[in-house]
């Protein structure tokens, strides 16, 4: 386990949209390089940086046609080591995205496996052995190559699967996931992982994780092994290196994948969603996090307990803000709901990813029409927001020539007004977040244990360490009989009184005390 993970706070940085340095109208490498020290000042001293490989970019970079190629919109290879320079010099760690489960459908990988005869990459990707034969269970193509045989694909038409194997065969077309060309498959992701480690990256964020071999058991057993086989290679070679799975099953991905990190993604109905997005549930948002909305912290803790007890002497859970894939949590809650919330996440075991733009409360843009395959997702990808200059400070281009269109709300967030404003989120996450680098208590290792939860009532209170926290986004002041009169606020959102033996919080408060 890298030692620097136990402090670390991530930013995620969707490139197209951070900060543009040469006015095209995208973001790029240098524009980073240039912002390096607000994400330092932030607090921030580790990046997920997503997709920045070559690609035709049907799914905003997740259809990789050159893993060893920064895409030329962003910069070079040498502009990306240059990032990967400044960046330590400042303290920050940089993880690149890695996209295992496919390629585009332009990668010289899949072109020389289309072709008829057979080549070293004709077993690369999942293909059944005619063009009358389908796959059951996944969605194909069939008739766009000179091979006959239909391929698989692993999520857009764009991109094919690439071949692990499968858990269960019963199909002539099926390889073992021991097969030498499935094995084949794991060493080209590998050597992919050691071109970019060797330039200087600090690891990476790994794309649908659990999806390599197919028909695989409930624990995912074959795919697991694929990365716990990735892990003996950084152990050995890279142990500096950090590897987080978008997986979300932390038993699986950390237990037996031997990721260093698993998200607590998106998911409707999990321990996350009950916190901050449950607008999908039937009759309303019952989030714990949205002010009177009747939330429940039950609904959070038998999910995630579980999940946290089990899989803690393996790695971390990470919790995020929001990522790229995900509406901004603007969307249904307030910035006073999210101060409480992040303050929350910022103060959780494991290792914490903050989204760009999140920190001053950029809001989701509804009914973007699509880009770069991204659909509903679009609304969560525009330009960060710097100052109120031209393109909000994200680019001096034509604004017909942005990638998306900043917000054109006039009071749009930005983080000049943020930092002007003693009261904004942007304080709350950089407060908290320093908080948390000066506490090893607040740290990813340190002890958690629930104080004081029931069913559909507030405050909740739980322990990291030696520090006792209390949250109350309700609208209603709480009394609690809990003694902390002998203890003393560290960090505080709302009120409280501590001086009688029954603690008060206030409404929507957040309290650390030590
Ligand atoms: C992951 C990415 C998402 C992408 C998909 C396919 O879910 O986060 O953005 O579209 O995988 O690569
Ligand atoms: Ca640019």
């Amino acid at each position: 386990m890298p030692k620097w993970l136990k402090d670390a706070v991530f930013y995620e940085i969707y490139p197209q949209s951070f900060y543009d340095s040469n006015n095209d109208g995208i973001g790029d490498i240098n524009g980073i390089i240039e912002k390096l020290d607000y994400i330092k000042d932030l607090g921030c001293n580790a990046l997920w940086i997503n997709p920045i490989y070559d690609s035709p970019f049907m799914d905003a970079g997740y259809d990789v046609r050159d893993y060893k190629k920064v895409a030329p919109r962003y910069g070079t290879n040498d502009d990306l080591v240059n990032l990967f320079n400044k960046a330590h010099e400042k303290g920050i760690k940089v993880l690149l995205d890695l996209v295992p489960g496919h390629t585009s459908e332009e990668h010289e990988w899949f072109k020389k496996s289309c072709q008829a005869n057979k080549n070293e990459y004709s077993d690369r990707y999942v293909w059944t052995k005619s063009v009358w034969q389908g796959i059951a269970n996944h969605p194909y193509v069939a008739g766009n190559a000179p091979r006959d045989g239909v391929y698989m694909l692993n999520f857009f038409k764009c991109q094919p699967a690439l071949n692990y194997g499968f858990g269960t065969r019963d199909s002539d077309f099926q390889m073992a996931p021991d097969a030498p060309a499935c094995i084949s498959t794991r060493e080209a992701m590998k050597d992919i992982m050691r071109f970019w480690l060797d330039k200087g990256c600090d690891g990476f964020r790994v794309d649908m994780a659990d999806s390599l071999v197919k028909e695989d058991d409930e624990r995912k057993t074959n795919t697991a092994a694929i990365w716990a086989n990735v892990r003996e290679m950084l152990d050995k070679d890279y142990p500096e290196a950090a590897m987080v799975s978008e997986w979300c099953n932390p038993t699986s991905a950390l237990n037996l994948a031997k990721f260093h990190m698993d998200f607590y993604l998106d998911h409707h109905g999990n321990g996350y969603n009950t916190l901050v997005r449950d607008y999908e549930t039937d009759g309303g948002d019952h989030s714990f996090f949205k002010c009177g909305a009747g939330g429940d912290i039950m609904r959070f803790l038998n999910d995630y307990l579980p999940k946290y007890k089990n899989s803690k002497d393996y790695g971390y859970i990470s919790f995020f803000t929001c990522n790229h894939d995900t509406p901004r949590e603007t969307n249904s809650l307030s910035i006073n709901e999210l101060k409480i919330a992040y303050a929350f996440f910022f103060t959780m075991p494991g290792v914490p990813f903050l989204y760009y733009g999140d920190e001053i409360g950029m809001k989701y843009q509804a009914n973007l029409p699509t880009k770069e395959g991204g659909y509903q997702r679009t609304g969560t990808r525009t330009p960060m927001q710097w100052n109120k200059g031209k393109n909000l400070g994200f680019s001096q281009a034509d604004e017909s020539m942005l990638y998306l269109p900043v917000d054109s709300d006039a009071n749009a967030p930005t983080v000049e007004s943020a930092q002007a404003d003693k009261d904004s989120l942007y304080y709350t996450v950089k407060k908290i977040i320093a908080l948390r680098h000066n506490e090893e208590d607040l740290q990813a290792d340190a002890d958690f244990e629930v104080v004081y939860a029931k069913e559909k009532e507030f405050p909740f209170i739980y322990k990291r360490g030696n520090l006792t926290i209390v949250v109350n986004p309700s609208p209603n002041a709480k009394q609690v009989p809990f003694d902390m009169t002998k203890k003393k606020s560290i960090f505080e959102i709302g009120a409280y009184d501590n001086s009688e033996e029954k603690l008060m919080i206030g409404a929507q408060s957040f309290v650390i005390f030590k």
